[in-house]
């Protein structure tokens, strides 16, 4: 039996499974969910093992294990590190869900849960398109190793030590993940660039503590009003980021790739209605596509301080907060971006107040040349697979480890998207399309079977 018989075979059962994955709340970000962590750990090192993996590890970090399988039974093939996350997002707020965040439910050919998309369910679609070629086609076609981590929602910390640790251990000649979306539906998608991201917080401090506001407002600086005046000062008309320098290592589209771009089947009437605001906005003398792929950003994600309880309280509170982060995209350095934006908030933010500006996290953005061997294989996968055209496209999302790993190994890594531009990540009724978690099942399988037909070649 083919591979893929086996998998059209066997559809009920995957989505039972994934099921069984997604009712494990495996939030990373809570204290408490830590027995539900390691009970995804543990699900997912004993369907390693039943994907025909011959070792399967659950190794320890300093905060969530990380679940690692490997089998090496095809000399001379080459050897693939697959990548995923189990960890998922925080599902509040709760009431917005149509059905509970852990009770995956089947609507209109989706699979709603939390995770169902970032990430358990794209990576389930490897484990059982590993499966079905190794109890359908009697043994793996291809060297695989699986690195499975508990942080990518909080910025995989103690990935990156095991990944230095481990560098003779996961050597590979590529590495694969799905953990992007796709263009649109029936769009089957490859990304080949994703933006990387710096996140910050500012504390800014006015008085040294709460005052009244009767009595004193008029005379003292209000954090509030300050840090508002100062992040107003961020962007100018054309919505670009005032941070001096911030532009100068962006590399421009070349032609070539501008046009590429305008040419996919994307319809910008059917992104403006799902954002559903009034219109839209972005950098002047850009695309949508542009704006949101290969431009770089600086947004805020939230702003709190004094009063926000029901009812009123005249209050001037001694401290405000913003959280906010840049998206950047190739040449930006990190660091640099780093030093340039908090040495421009210092300067827009007056003497009357004090500022703590903390980096949260740092990540470089990933590009790839896309005419590689590998992806023209993975391209064509997909479009057996899905029986439809597929395209190689950018996002704007960020995963850092991608641009480690391209750098570290310097091997191609090949993003098979299978999620949806409206899936709904990090959000209430986060939803998996199950066409593409079955096109991606059995893509994913057509795509490890060619890998391993030419030899090591790749
Ligand atoms: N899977 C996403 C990243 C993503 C989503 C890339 C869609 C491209 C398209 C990942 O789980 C994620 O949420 N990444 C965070 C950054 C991370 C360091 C917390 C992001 O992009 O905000
Ligand atoms: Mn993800
Ligand atoms: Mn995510």
């Amino acid at each position: 039996m083919t591979a893929i018989d086996f998998i059209e075979q066997h559809q009920p059962e995957y989505v039972e499974e994934l099921k069984e994955f997604l009712r494990i709340p495996s939030i990373s970000t809570r204290t408490e969910y830590k027995p539900d962590i390691e009970r995804a750990a543990n699900w997912l090192a004993a369907k390693l093992a039943s994907s025909g993996m011959q070792r399967v590890e659950i190794i320890p970090t300093a905060i969530h294990p990380i679940v690692y399988g490997e089998s090496a039974q095809a000399p001379d093939r080459p050897t693939i590190l697959v990548y995923g996350h189990y960890d998922v997002q925080p599902a509040e707020p709760l009431e917005k869900w149509l059905t509970p965040p852990f009770e995956p439910s089947v609507r209109k050919g989706n699979l709603y849960a939390r995770g169902s998309a970032d990430d358990k369910g794209q990576l389930h679609i490897h484990l059982k398109a590993l499966e079905a070629l190794h109890k359908a086609e009697g043994g793996l076609p291809i060297n695989v190793k699986v690195v499975i981590e508990g942080e990518e929602e909080i910025g995989s910390k103690n990935l990156w030590s095991f990944v230095i640790a481990n560098e003779r251990r996961l050597r590979a000649d590529a590495l694969v993940l799905s953990d992007t979306s796709m263009l649109g539906r029936g769009v089957p998608s490859i990304t080949y660039a994703l933006r990387g991201m710096n996140y910050y917080q500012v504390e800014v401090t006015g008085p040294a503590r709460d005052l009244h506001s009767g009595v004193f407002g008029g005379a003292v600086p209000n954090p509030i009003t300050v840090l508002a005046e100062g992040i107003s000062r961020l962007h100018d008309k054309n919505f670009r980021v005032t941070v001096p320098h911030f532009y100068d290592d962006v590399a421009e589209l070349s032609r070539g790739e501008k046009k590429e771009i305008e040419s996919l089947p994307w319809k910008e009437k059917e992104f403006r209605k799902f954002v559903g605001a009034s219109d839209l906005c972005g950098e002047k003398g850009f695309s949508v596509l542009e704006r949101m792929w290969c431009r770089p950003t600086l947004e805020l994600n939230g702003i709190w301080g004094g009063y926000t309880d029901r009812g009123a309280k005249t209050v001037i509170p001694s401290v405000a907060y913003a959280k906010m982060s840049t998206r950047l995209v190739p040449n930006q350095n990190p660091d640099k971006i780093a030093r340039l934006v908090e040495g421009h908030i210092r300067r827009v933010l007056p003497k009357s107040v004090r500022v703590k500006f903390k980096v949260l996290s740092k990540g470089r953005p990933w590009i790839a040349d896309y005419r590689q061997g590998i992806f023209q294989k993975a391209i064509a996968s997909l479009e057996k697979g899905f029986g439809k055209k597929a395209v190689f496209i950018r996002e704007g999302g960020s995963i850092p480890f991608v641009a480690q790993m391209q750098s570290l190994f310097k091997i191609p890594c090949v993003l098979l998207g299978f999620g949806l531009p409206d899936e709904n990540a990090h959000a209430p009724n986060e939803y998996l399309s199950l066409e593409n978690y079955f096109g991606g099942i059995k893509s994913v399988a057509l795509f490890y079977r060619d890998l391993g037909a030419n030899g090591n070649s790749g």
